[in-house]
């Protein structure tokens, strides 16, 4: 059974993780750390790490970046492996992020998701074979009509797991609109659209002559990132100091 610890326990992912782990076999959540309390959990809460006196295998993180300091200064000294979902994280944080990893196991992923993590490996193998025979590359992402960002953090790893596929020569389009010409071979075009309630759609095409190869990931709910933490969690409890991400967890 592996004890974890919930960090952001009751944010929308926090709560969506407390559900699934109540009919888990193999995982237990024991404490929960999150500034807002108001929330009736099984497990006890506490509003700040220094305050967090359970014992745990592992902490899982659905937070925010401003808590990222705290949470790996925390995890480093406790020698806890922790499993990062936050996203927005600045370059001195990433980089404080890999100095952790030199004292305890991290994995951090900016889609939790089993199918998108798939797709990444699948990407690569389409890419090597369709980019030299001349197939344009697009990608359409999706989201909500509450998204901040665009693209997406999973669109631009789609397009950066293609791009390194291919050697790193292409480069990245988003607008075309303002320039008067035909799309170049060694680019990828990455479209952002935003309406209702949309969870997430990824869409990569290879459009080659007289043919278009198409691979579509579709979210319908966030309880798909929350079972690819807890299949993350399980795997690095007990885990060697270093950087972990979902490709180690989803052996292929
Ligand atoms: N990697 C992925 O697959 C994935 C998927 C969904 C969301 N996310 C990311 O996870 C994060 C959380 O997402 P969410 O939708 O659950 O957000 P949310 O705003 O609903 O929840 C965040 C929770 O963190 C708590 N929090 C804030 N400061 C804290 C602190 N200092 N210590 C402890 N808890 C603190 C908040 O009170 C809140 O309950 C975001 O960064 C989001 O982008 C990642």
């Amino acid at each position: 059974m592996v004890k974890i610890l919930m960090h952001g326990c009751n944010g929308k992912m926090g709560r969506i993780i407390t559900e699934l782990v109540k009919n888990d076999e193999n995982a237990e959540i024991v404490a929960g750390v999150d500034t807002y309390t108001q929330v009736p959990n099984d497990y006890p809460v506490f509003d700040s790490l220094d305050k967090c006196n359970v014992e745990a295998d592992v902490v899982v993180d659905f937070s925010t970046a401003a808590a990222m300091d705290a949470l790996l200064d925390y995890c480093a000294a406790k020698k806890v492996p922790v499993v990062l979902c936050s996203t927005g994280l600045s370059q001195e944080q990433l980089e404080k992020v890999k100095e952790t990893s030199e004292k305890t196991a991290v994995l951090k992923s900016a889609n939790m998701s089993l199918g998108i993590n798939l797709l990444l490996k699948l990407l690569q193998n389409a890419a090597k074979v369709l980019a030299p025979a001349g197939y344009d590359i697009e990608l359409v992402e999706k989201h909500h009509n509450q998204k901040l960002d665009a693209p997406s953090g999973t669109a631009l790893a789609l397009a950066d797991s293609i791009n390194e596929a291919l050697g790193g020569e292409y480069h990245y389009v988003y607008d075309r609109s303002q320039v008067r010409q035909k799309r170049d071979k060694k680019e990828i075009g990455i479209s952002a659209l935003r309406g209702g309630t949309i969870v997430g759609e990824h869409e990569v095409l290879f459009a080659g002559t007289d043919e278009v190869i198409e691979f579509k990931h579709t979210a319908y709910s966030r309880s798909v990132f929350g079972k690819g933490a807890i299949e993350a969690a399980k795997f690095l409890a007990g885990k060697e100091p270093g950087m972990y991400d979902m490709s180690d967890v989803i052996q292929l």
